[in-house]
């Protein structure tokens, strides 16, 4: 039987482990990421003295055990720090897998997709 409305996804237990964007997607974002983040956090993510870094330790000591959903809304909310929320979605779902890529979370088939609530179920670990 054909259901109307297509059930609700399981909890998935999907982790950054598993390969969650793709490489092109990456290569994206890696683009975006150097025209409108690179100006403080640096070409190779590494900050400044006025910006933190986003990559390595520095970036798991704030944003371990923490959710990729809360990693998204903050980049997207409060980045680039002098438009918060100027570039779409895409965009910053682009530069959230460059992001992940640069912490040597491995790539995978399909993009990093913001369907709701999913990336709220994945928790960020060390990779
Ligand atoms: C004009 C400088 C500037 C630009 C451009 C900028 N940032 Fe930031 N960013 C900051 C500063 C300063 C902080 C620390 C204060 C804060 O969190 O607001 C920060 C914090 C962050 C954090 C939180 C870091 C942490 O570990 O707590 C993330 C993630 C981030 N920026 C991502 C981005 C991304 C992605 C872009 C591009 C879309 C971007 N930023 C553009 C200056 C900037």
């Amino acid at each position: 039987m054909l259901a109307a409305v297509s059930t609700a996804p399981v909890a998935t237990t999907a982790g950054l482990g598993d390969g969650l964007y793709s490489a092109e997607q990456a290569a994206r974002g890696a683009e975006a990421y150097r025209a409108t983040c690179s100006s403080c956090h640096a070409l190779d993510l590494h900050g400044n003295s006025n910006s933190p870094g986003l990559r390595g330790i520095g970036f798991l000591f704030i944003w371990e055990g923490r959710s990729l959903g809360e990693l998204y809304t903050s980049i997207r909310t409060t980045m680039p720090q002098e438009s918060p929320n100027s570039l779409t979605q895409g965009q910053y779902l682009d530069i959230l897998a460059y992001i992940l890529e640069q912490n040597g979370y491995p790539a995978g088939g399909a993009d990093l997709a913001n369907a709701p609530g999913e990336l709220d179920t994945v928790v960020i670990s060390a990779p």
